[in-house]
């Protein structure tokens, strides 16, 4: 009885390369899981790629055992505002799209959302904005189709981060007797970006420490970062449950990054250390 939150596959590098992260694991795991939750970056190219990467999961666990959270990559080669054809293409290959989704299981609640950032993370918003729309590949690859199919703006993804924000409060603040995990793609901490601060983290996170005290979810796990960080807010666990590119895990790393995010359910709480 037990969920595993992992994120930033990008299966289709991995496959490309000819290895297969699942194949660290024990199969007996990964088939007697009650549900997977994909926290984002599944694949680029998400009409070319999403059922590639599906059928290969699909060889290791139930499919309709799999939950997908988009990722920024999730929308490469494709556009911002039509998750009703991400839905479609979970729905016509097994697993179910976990966009703005409340699971549940027994005592566990699982929040789950993309939640993109605010910009604020520095204190300049709008310097912020130029500085991710020059350097990165979400403002060059994704379009918006009820904007003429232009290329989105970082203002586009700041309104759906209040949409995804807005929605997780509300959630939050719903009475709940059993474990809460709230998971995103996008970093809600300060200090789990990184070594050393760059000009592009009000792109990867922001600080959501006011939401994460009052509410005081078990755990927060996300990824994007590829960065291996966790801290705790009060008595909550955030942890970073990236996976990454296959460059950057070693063959003997690949199951100690995949099981970061593995809840047991017959656990009265806490994640694996
Ligand atoms: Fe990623
Ligand atoms: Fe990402």
């Amino acid at each position: 009885m037990s969920v595993l939150v992992l994120a930033d596959l990008h299966l289709d590098r991995w496959l490309s390369e000819g290895r297969d992260p699942f194949a660290a694991l024990d199969p007996d795991l990964l088939a007697s899981l009650d549900a997977l939750f994909l926290a984002g970056d599944v694949a680029n190219k998400p009409k070319v790629r999403w059922p590639k990467a599906f059928a290969h999961i699909g060889k290791y666990i139930d499919l309709r055992r799999v939950h997908v959270i988009p990722g920024n990559h999730d929308y490469y080669d494709f556009v911002l505002d039509d998750e009703l054809r991400l839905a479609k293409l979970c729905f016509e290959h097994g697993p179910h799209l976990a966009q703005r989704s409340v699971y549940l299981n027994g005592g566990l609640r699982i929040l789950s959302c993309t939640l993109w950032t605010d910009f604020r993370l520095h204190g300049d918003p709008a310097t912020a904005m130029q500085v991710a729309q020059a350097n990165m590949n979400d403002y060059r690859y994704i379009r918006l189709k009820n904007a003429g199919y232009r290329r989105i703006r970082p203002l586009d993804t700041a309104n759906i981060h209040s949409d995804h924000r807005m929605w997780l409060e509300e959630r939050l603040a719903e009475p709940f007797a059993g474990r809460t995990v709230v998971v995103t793609h996008h970093c809600p901490h300060p200090d789990l970006l990184g070594d050393i601060r760059r000009e592009v983290d009000p792109a990867y996170g922001s600080d959501l420490r006011f939401l994460i005290e009052t509410a005081q979810p078990e755990a927060w796990l996300f990824g994007h970062t590829h960065y291996h960080a966790e801290t705790t807010v009060g008595r909550t666990t955030l942890r970073n449950v990236s996976l990454g590119y296959p460059d950057q895990v070693q063959p003997a790393e690949e199951a100690k990054f995949l099981l970061r995010g593995l809840i047991d359910l017959s656990a009265q709480s806490e994640l694996p250390a």
